[in-house]
């Protein structure tokens, strides 16, 4: 169910401030769901690729490189300790995680060592919108940028 029409249909359902999260990573997107009845967006991935962000290098720049939702996948590769718990990745982590039975479901940070390439890379379906790595205040103006 796209976004929006999950929004309005929440927003007409309940007398609770709304929050919309999942693959909001540019302005655009951002304006588009406080539209249609948002009180307030909470973003994630568009985060991980910031200064401020404790990820490993390594995730941030797989972030950047990624083009779009093609470039993610949903699975449960990434269920220690954490079953049926389906949650989206990139797509190359993926593929590395299974060569390597790597389950774990932490993430790349700055204090991991070695190939990080087969760790849980959690990305929205919005990464393609995430092409730098920025600051956290200059990303926030960025997203808000179009809301009145
Ligand atoms: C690195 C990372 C770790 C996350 N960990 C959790 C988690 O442990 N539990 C959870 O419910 N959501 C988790 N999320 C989802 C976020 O809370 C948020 O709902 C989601 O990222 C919003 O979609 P977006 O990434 O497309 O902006 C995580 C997201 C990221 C990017």
């Amino acid at each position: 169910m796209p976004l929006d029409d999950l929004v309005a249909a929440v927003v007409d359902a309940v007398s609770l401030p709304v929050v919309a999260a999942g693959g909001l990573s540019t302005r655009d997107a951002v304006a588009h769901i406080i539209a249609a009845g948002a009180d307030a967006v909470r973003i994630g991935t568009a985060f991980v690729a910031t200064d401020e962000s404790a990820a490993h290098p390594a995730y941030k720049a797989a972030l950047i490189a990624a083009a779009g939702p093609q470039d993610t996948v949903l699975t449960t590769q990434f269920n220690e300790d954490w079953p049926d718990a389906p949650h989206r990745v990139l797509r190359t982590a993926l593929l590395r995680a299974e060569l390597t039975g790597n389950r774990s479901i932490t993430p790349p940070n700055r204090d991991s060592r070695g190939d990080v390439s087969g760790m849980a890379m959690y990305a929205g379906e919005g990464v393609g919108g995430v092409n730098k790595v920025r600051g956290a205040g200059a990303r926030t103006r960025e997203l808000m940028a179009a809301v009145s």
